[in-house]
């Protein structure tokens, strides 16, 4: 087989066969393909697509690049979530407890910030001492012992993804529904799960911006995943604005235990809900979804999930204290309120805009090699359809830097648009289920 064939075949939109795919995959992975001959072959799925059968065996190449766990030896369904990632999206420490208190287990293997939206893993290390990069005897050790485990990628796990995406990152082809799709299913079956719930975010704030790409991405993973012999379902959900009201690594652990402690926002209250009831449907816990909300809700209310959230943070080597006393997750030293310009209602909100502000105050990062500032972010007071009075408060912004202030305060400002009359019509919080 000769690569510059099969980036031909791409271009002039053949079909790729399964063994030629594999040949690119393993022989990039390997180092025996340069970066150059990927990069064209990349781009050139970007412009043409690819077909199921392809994007099957693209998946497949990827998900076998590396170790595919075994957890057999765990009696009982083991079951992910995935988000496709949004602003304020912390629905993961929320749910790993829930529903690995309610006796499903939860292998999560989640991701770092990316862009404007923020990371699993940079949450949790706003936890002093929490270990996100557990050995793999580590991992088993926690998963076993508490039922679940909350980890970052490690090299052993799709290391085809880990390279390509670190190609696709500086040549301009990380949007493509076939390559995300590839990227995500790869590592998430990698996990040893028997089931996986997706939750794929569509709004102004989401990667995805439009319903119908949101849609057409959802599709593609629930039919890859299937393909592979794993129950998945994917949720759109809504990210024209921020989850809950916090947005920053250590305000998000906090919201989180606030939900934990049956309070905190109700939308994300809600959806932690909803997608907790799907993971423990999917694992055959329970028989409905009626029935999976009503036993996440008591995890939450008997009080088993804050439990559950405390006993992973000390397996992982986190400060219990802060669970105890979320004053003691890291405090930003200042803070300042964001005066609503007039009175009347919040019509809508740039949700991008606020994670890209959350960057900026160092809640992220700008370049790879950025360490990020667990302390800093903002609380959202209104959104959207909220009534507000001239110099109301619309968030409060925690910072360190009066430099970072400066450069994150203009794009927090703007993206508030306030109206005589509230919006005609509220976006709902789950937009469509696909799959199952
Ligand atoms: N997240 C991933 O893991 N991969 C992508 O390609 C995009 C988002």
């Amino acid at each position: 087989m000769h690569v510059t064939e099969l980036i031909r075949k791409k271009r002039d939109t053949a079909e790729l066969q399964p063994a030629e795919i594999e040949f690119l995959i393993n022989g990039y992975t390997a180092g025996q393909i340069p970066h150059y001959q990927m990069s064209a072959w990349l781009m050139a799925v970007v412009l043409r697509g690819m077909t199921r059968a392809e994007l099957a065996a693209l998946t497949s190449a990827m998900l076998h690049s590396g170790e595919v766990l075994d957890l057999s030896e765990l009696a009982g369904p083991k079951v992910d979530k995935h988000s496709t990632g949004g602003v304020g999206d912390k629905t993961s420490l929320i749910i790993a407890p829930i529903v690995a208190a309610a006796g499903v287990f939860v292998p999560m293997v989640s991701g770092r910030g990316l862009g404007h939206t923020g990371g699993t893993l940079d949450k949790l290390e706003s936890i002093t001492g929490f270990n996100v990069n557990l050995s793999a005897a580590d991992f088993r050790r926690v998963l076993s012992t508490c039922g679940c485990v909350l980890v970052g990628q490690t090299a052993e796990i799709a290391p085809a993804d880990k390279k390509i995406y670190a190609l696709r990152d500086v040549t301009g082809t990380v949007e493509s529904p076939y390559l995300i799709c590839a990227s995500i299913m790869s590592k998430k079956m990698a996990e040893g799960i028997d089931a996986l719930v997706l939750d794929v975010k569509t709004g102004n704030g989401a990667f995805m911006k439009s319903e119908q790409d949101a849609a057409f991405l959802a599709e593609l993973m629930v039919e890859t995943g299937e393909r592979l012999g794993k129950r998945v379902v994917a949720l759109l959900t809504d990210m024209d604005q921020p989850l809950g009201r916090a947005v920053g690594n250590s305000l998000e652990v906090a919201e989180c235990l606030e939900i934990m402690e049956g309070n905190g926002p109700a939308d994300l209250r809600e959806l932690c809900l909803v997608l907790a009831a799907w993971m423990l449907y999917l694992a055959k816990r329970v028989a409905t979804l009626e029935e999976g909300k009503t036993l996440a809700a008591e995890m939450i209310s008997s009080g088993q999930a804050h439990e559950k959230f405390r006993e992973i943070v000390a397996l992982q080597g986190g400060d219990v204290g802060a669970i105890d006393d979320p004053q003691r997750l890291p405090q930003a030293q200042n803070k300042i309120d964001i005066p609503s310009p007039a009175s009347g209602f919040v019509a809508s909100m740039l949700c991008e805009q606020l994670g890209t502000a959350s960057v900026l105050l160092g809640g992220g990062r700008e370049r790879k090699e950025d360490s990020i500032d667990p302390a800093v972010g903002m609380m959202i007071h209104k959104k959207v359809g909220d009534q507000v009075t001239a110099k109301e408060p619309l968030c409060t912004i925690y910072y360190n830097s009066a430099e970072r202030l400066e450069r994150a305060r203009p794009l927090i400002e703007q993206s508030y648009k306030i109206a005589d009359a509230p919006p005609k019509k509220q976006r709902p919080l789950i937009h469509r289920v696909i799959g199952e």
